[in-house]
């Protein structure tokens, strides 16, 4: 699996020959540098809430790309309302199958509305399940006992947190969320975007070294496998 960060929130990860874009923010980004929207692929976009910062661009790319878009059943509303044909609605706890898996929503500890504060319904995170592999989208989330539910699922491979603190989970709780989804390989997102989410990379990567396990974190524009 090919993972792509594009800065805060925003990466891709190719997987059985599928690109699945998520929270596609870039203009307006402050770590996009050099991407040219009208490049990114997309067979797919998944949405973990509907915060400006996770969802910006996501009726432009979904129109060119003609994507699925794979959202809470309020946004995927919403997505057809803009013309978006696409927009396959979930919520928490229904699995669904596509061509490159199954991917499962849950539970994420956040609030999840459009940029005119209107309901966007419950935020959340994804569950996937690949023969190329299985992986945890947390989304924008607190810690959450929930987590220790998704070893029932799924071993997972790599898992992708917030790490930044003040609106999601910091470094510390990060460590923790990734002992209760028995998992060692985690991705860091959601940080050093403002001032407010600044963190310590380096003491970062630390404090997961210390707990025995990897913290990856990608540079904007970067591709790592996993
Ligand atoms: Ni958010
Ligand atoms: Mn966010």
């Amino acid at each position: 699996m090919k993972f792509t960060f594009y800065g805060h929130a925003t990466f891709s990860i190719e997987v059985g020959g599928k690109q699945i874009l998520f929270d596609p923010f870039f203009t307006g980004n402050p770590l996009v540098k050099d991407v040219d929207i009208e490049k990114i692929k997309a067979d797919y976009i998944f949405l973990t809430h509907g915060h400006g910062d996770h969802t910006g661009d996501v009726v432009a790319i979904a129109k060119r790309t003609g994507a699925v878009v794979v959202a809470a059943a309020e946004i995927a509303t919403w997505l057809k309302s803009m013309g978006i044909e696409k927009a396959h609605p979930v919520n928490h706890g229904g699995p669904s199958t596509f061509d490159f898996g199954k991917a499962r929503p849950v539970n994420a500890i956040h609030s999840s509305s459009f940029s005119d504060g209107s309901y966007a319904g419950n935020p959340m995170g994804f569950v996937f399940t690949t023969p190329q592999g299985n992986f945890y989208i947390a989304g924008d989330t607190a810690l959450t006992m929930d987590m220790q539910l998704i070893p029932l699922w799924a071993k997972l491979n790599f898992a992708v947190f917030p790490i930044g603190g003040n609106y999601t989970m910091d470094v510390e709780d990060a460590v923790h969320a990734a002992d209760f989804v028995k998992c060692d390989t985690i991705v860091g997102t959601h940080y050093n975007t403002w001032p407010i989410i600044q963190i310590d990379t380096e003491k970062a990567k630390a404090d997961f070294a210390a707990a025995r396990k990897k913290l990856l974190l990608p540079a904007p524009g970067e591709t790592i496998e996993l």
